[in-house]
């Protein structure tokens, strides 16, 4: 087993990466001070492969009363009304300030149950336990927790850190081709934007990956999870622009993701977002076409989507990419890369520029 720590004061946390250790987790809530009660929250999917299932028995048999709460798979799910019945059910459950949500599933269950325990009560404990790719090398770290707005992702949202992470990695094999692409988006780019050894890796290994090789898999979610916890341990609430960084591809990617109504999965969108942001480097001279061809080499090896879909109109990705948070009165400014493994947020980035990588 990996332990990686993420130092945050009174607020530090333990992310325990393993495979096969699904059911440490009632033994793990236990050993946390005066739980009354736990209540998990997941999707159909994940309840449907019996992973929510697994936890639920795991917390009862620690002796702690337990629930669980099923939603619609989906980013539709992020959404104002699913966190409102979301609250009224943890009022019918008689959810108290002792009580802690255990979020088992990906993105979506992780941010909207973060959120859900973020405003319920002024603030419930939550624990992450997640389940796809992506939501474990990065949106179960960090206390990044929210939902969208029909028309901006995470628009709505806290900082709410859970009381641990407890990552199984077997829970991958469970995933389909696309949702695991999906979280390989994210893994590529922390190679790319934060660690050049991590990229050489990924180049190293693209079979194993592609055949979800146990030792490989947990290898590389414990590496993303360290990049991750320093980076979220020196920069909380994303003040100083140290953890925008962990953002590359991502302000193009939220556009592309909403654009197509969520049908191009997360990680997905930043693939194809961060091949953006790499060539609009170059065109500012900050890379060389060699570092665009060597990423996009890596990206196709390892079937990820590197295209603007054809259908995506490019005068509404620039508007949309104004609505990030990162942008300051109007003006776009991005994550771009300054070699492997290195990137700098730049700002005052003309329209002509971005509108000409979309094209
Ligand atoms: N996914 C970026 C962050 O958590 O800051």
């Amino acid at each position: 087993m990996e332990t990686v720590y993420v130092s945050l004061a009174e607020k530090s946390y333990s992310i325990d990466v393993d495979s096969g250790n699904l059911e440490k987790i009632g033994p793990t809530l236990a050993s946390f001070d005066r739980v009354s009660k736990c209540i998990v929250l997941t999707d159909e999917n994940v309840n449907r492969l019996g992973l929510s299932g697994r936890v639920a028995e795991s917390i009862a048999d620690a002796g702690i009363d337990v629930c669980v709460l099923t939603i619609a798979a989906g980013e539709q799910s992020k959404a104002i009304e699913t966190a409102a019945t979301l609250w009224e059910a943890l009022l019918d459950e008689g959810t108290d300030r002792r009580s802690v949500l255990v979020a088992v599933g990906g993105g979506v269950i992780g941010d909207l149950g973060g959120f859900v325990a973020a405003t319920y009560a002024r603030g419930i404990r939550f624990f992450q336990v997640p389940t796809t790719l992506l939501a474990q090398v990065d949106s179960s770290v960090g206390g990044k927790v929210g939902i969208d707005l029909p028309t901006a992702k995470n628009m709505v949202g806290a900082f709410h850190q859970p009381l641990g992470v407890l990552i199984d990695t077997a829970t991958l094999q469970t995933l389909s081709d696309d949702q695991y692409a999906s979280g390989l988006g994210e893994v590529v780019k922390y190679g790319v934007s934060l660690d050049a050894e991590l990229f050489e890796f990924l180049e190293a290994n693209v079979e194993p990956l592609q055949k979800r090789d146990a030792d490989v898999l947990r290898q590389i979610v414990s590496t993303c999870c360290r990049i991750k916890a320093t980076i979220v341990a020196q920069d909380e609430f994303e003040t100083t622009g140290l953890r925008a960084l962990l953002n590359y591809g991502h302000t193009f990617g939220h556009a592309f993701e909403s654009l197509s109504h969520f049908s191009l999965l997360h990680g997905l969108g930043v693939s194809i977002g961060s091949i953006c942001a790499a060539r609009l480097a170059e065109k500012l001279g900050m890379v060389d076409a060699d570092f665009v061809a060597r990423q996009l080499r890596l990206h196709r090896a390892l079937g990820l989507p590197t295209d603007v879909p054809p259908e995506i109109d490019s005068a509404e990705v620039l508007h949309r990419m104004r609505q990030d948070k990162k942008s300051v009165a109007g003006k776009l400014r991005l994550v771009l890369p300054t070699r492997l493994g290195a990137c700098a947020v730049a700002d005052d980035i003309l329209d002509a520029a971005v509108l000409d990588v979309l094209r």
